[in-house]
Formats: structure tokens, C-alpha cells, sequence
């Protein structure tokens, strides 16, 4: 049985046969509407979503599966004090699968450990989010037409944001991609990312606080949202939430053929005026993780072969 727990669980062989399928299911959607038929997916958020819970759901339900969860710690037994251990024991005989979102880093693996059915990691903490991961791959490679050969720009809070986090350590597995790091000082990335990734596989970066004088050498620009739920101190996240704002202003200085994406939820960090640009690709990103979450759910279930 395999989980989805580090963006690197799966080979980069195996993540681009992930996407194949996504893609395949995107343009096929008919073929899979009953290969989950009698499956149950559960989801169990202790943290808040929309995309990803809801994702999943709509995966599931598109494959003819079934959903069950609760959406809240509050709303689950978490609030009476259960264990991450003993609430996957029980939702394993609930489920076929189950999707986790959790504030601690390291809570789903834990709930790997002790689980009768696949773990999917639907973000940890700070740490990662493998889903949102692979909906970004895909959404590169629809748009782009390839993983290799790009300049990615990262922008925001790249300290805190997970997804910065497993978009890096998914990327640098392809030929000669590089990273230009645009953030405030003090929302650098972690400097494990920076020693163990980036220098460690000799991958060429530079980490400035410069969004438009960088805007030309851009394929795609990857705009975050600062992430206040992590901030010990309000006034610091108050300080450094509008550090960087992308407007039609600043997309003069992109190239035509870079894509704008954003995992989402936005907050200010993209003005609503860059929404009508066909750069803006955020809201086809959503779609794409639909697709990329059922090939997922088709893989960790072993089902690929009851597709006719
Ligand atoms: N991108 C993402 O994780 O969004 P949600 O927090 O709404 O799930």
C-alpha cells in the first residue's frame, strides 16, 4: 500500500505518468465516471480549506465514488482530545482512502504509520502539500508544454508557504530549472530548502526583494499569499502582508508567454485587475487539480486498470 505524504514519495518517472493520466482524464472524462464505483474517499481537515478538501470531493465524485469527513478539528473528536493515531484507525474502517489536513508538521506521516488505507498528505504545518504540487506541475506543463528548461519566479512568503516548499523539491528533479526567490528578508526560504535542495542539486537561484526588474526572466511567476495563520506576532504579519502586490502594471514587464499562477486563496498579493490577463492561469490551476487528484486517487487505489 503507498501513501502521498513528501512530494518526493513518488519517482519523477512515476509523478510525470501521474500527469499523463491527469491529462488523459481532462480530455476523457467519461472513461473514469465509474471506476470508484463502491469506494469511499474520506477527508479529515483540522485545519481550514476550500480548494483541496473540495477537490478531492469532486474528484471522488467524479470517478463514481463516495465522501465522507468532517471539515473541522472543532467538528471531529480531535476537540475531546483523540490522536491522529487512533482517528485514522478508525476512519480505515470508514474508507478506502483518506485525504489529511493538519496544522502539525508531520501528522499525516504519523497517520501513514498507523493506517489500513492510502494517506494522502493534503498539507502538514509549513512543511508541504504534495497535491497542490502536482496540480502546479500539471498546470506548468499544460501551459508551458514542458517541466524542463524554465525560469519558475517565486514571490511572497516563501518561509511559511508550503507550497513553495514542495513546488521546489518537486522541480529541481527536472533539466536546468531555476529559481528567481523574490521576498522580504525576513520571508526568506528555510535554509534547509536552500543548503539540502538547491545547493545540494547544484540548481541555479537568486534571492532578491526586486518583483519588476525580474518580471522579463520569467516563465512563469509563482505569487503567494503571506501566510498569517503561521505569524507568532500580528504586527509583524500586519507590517509585511502587502510586501509585494502584482497589478497590470507590473505584468507590462512579463513576457507574453509567462503564466501567472497562485495556489489560492489570494488576499492582496494579485490585484483583481490581472484576473482578465490570459497570463492569469490561477483559476484554470483549480481545475487542473481536479483532474490530477483523480488520477492520484486512481493510482493509490490500484484501479488504473479497470479503466475500458
Ligand atoms: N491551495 C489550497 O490549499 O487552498 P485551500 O487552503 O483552500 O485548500
Amino acid at each position: 500500500m503507498r501513501h502521498l505524504i513528501s512530494p518526493l514519495d513518488f519517482t519523477k518517472e512515476e509523478i510525470d505518468s501521474l500527469l499523463n493520466l491527469g491529462a488523459d482524464i481532462m480530455n476523457n472524462s467519461d472513461k473514469y465516471a465509474h471506476v470508484c464505483d463502491g469506494k469511499k474517499l474520506a477527508t479529515c481537515f483540522y485545519e481550514p480549506s476550500t480548494r483541496t478538501r473540495l477537490s478531492f470531493e469532486s474528484a471522488m465524485l467524479n470517478l463514481g465514488g463516495k465522501v465522507l469527513g468532517f471539515s473541522s478539528a472543532q467538528s471531529s473528536s480531535a476537540a475531546k482530545g483523540e490522536s491522529v493515531a487512533d482517528t485514522i484507525r478508525v476512519i480505515s474502517c470508514f474508507a478506502d482512502i483518506c485525504a489529511i489536513r493538519h496544522p502539525k508538521e508531520g501528522a499525516p506521516s504519523v497517520a501513514a504509520m498507523f493506517s489500513k488505507i492510502p494517506v494522502i498528505n493534503a498539507g502538514d504545518g509549513g512543511h508541504n502539500h504534495p497535491t497542490q504540487t502536482l496540480t502546479d506541475l500539471m498546470t506548468i506543463k499544460e501551459k508551458k508544454g514542458r517541466l524542463d528548461n524554465i525560469t519558475v519566479g517565486m514571490c511572497g512568503d516563501l518561509k511559511f508557504g508550503r507550497t513553495v516548499h514542495s513546488l521546489i523539491n518537486a522541480l529541481v528533479r527536472y533539466e536546468n530549472v531555476k529559481f528567481i526567490l523574490i521576498s522580504p528578508e525576513e520571508l526568506k526560504i528555510p535554509d534547509y530548502l536552500r543548503k539540502e535542495v538547491l545547493d545540494a542539486n547544484n540548481i541555479e537561484y537568486i534571492e532578491t526583494s526586486e518583483l519588476e526588474e525580474n518580471m522579463h526572466k520569467l516563465d512563469i511567476l509563482y505569487m503567494t499569499r503571506v501566510q498569517r495563520e503561521r505569524f507568532f506576532n500580528e504586527e509583524d504579519y500586519i507590517r509585511l502582508k502587502d510586501s509585494f502586490i502584482l497589478d497590470e502594471k507590473k505584468m507590462q514587464y512579463a513576457r507574453d508567454d509567462m503564466f501567472v499562477l497562485h495556489p489560492l486563496p489570494r488576499v492582496n498579493e494579485i490585484s483583481v485587475d490581472v484576473d482578465n490577463d490570459k497570463r492569469a492561469v490561477y483559476f484554470d490551476q483549480v481545475q487542473y487539480g481536479v483532474y490530477v487528484r483523480m488520477a492520484l486517487i486512481l493510482r493509490l487505489l490500484e484501479l488504473e486498470d479497470k479503466v475500458k
